[in-house]
């Protein structure tokens, strides 16, 4: 699965976005060590704060699958407002932080997302988030 047809399977996932109160659609894909691949999307609450993004949802539901720490090798995130163009859509910094938390050293999670110019990047977590927090 190379990271245009994960990005196509984000973009897919966005469909399921519950997003009645940003009209932003955020779809997930992770690809698993073992070529597996898992979709979400953000899920959006009216008491705002309790949202959850995509990257969070995915990730979450991965777990609950029985996916490990270290199983994934990427993420991709596609974006876009109800109705509209795909745009620029990077992790948050909550998000990098639950990204961060399922690589292992020397294998980060490469996490694709569309630039401004809307080709594909693909960028290590370590980058997006320098000196994350472990313990
Ligand atoms: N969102 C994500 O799902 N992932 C991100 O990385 C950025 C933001 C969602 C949260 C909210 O539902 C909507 O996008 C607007 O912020």
């Amino acid at each position: 699965m190379n990271d245009q047809e994960l990005m196509e399977r984000a973009r897919k996932a966005s469909e399921n976005s519950y997003s009645p109160y940003s009209g932003f659609q955020v779809g997930a894909a992770v690809l698993t060590k073992d070529g597996e691949v898992i979709t979400g999307c953000n899920t959006e609450n009216v008491s705002y704060g309790l949202t959850v993004c995509a990257e969070r949802a995915v990730l979450s539901k991965a777990v609950s699958m029985g996916k490990k720490r270290g199983d994934f090798l990427k993420i991709a995130i596609a974006g876009k407002p109800h109705d509209k163009e795909w745009q620029f859509c990077s992790p948050c910094g909550a998000c990098r932080q639950v990204i961060y938390e399922f690589s292992c050293e020397g294998e980060e999670i490469l996490v694709i997302y569309l630039d401004t110019k809307k080709s594909i990047k693909s960028v290590p977590i370590d980058i997006l988030l320098p000196d994350g927090f472990r313990f």
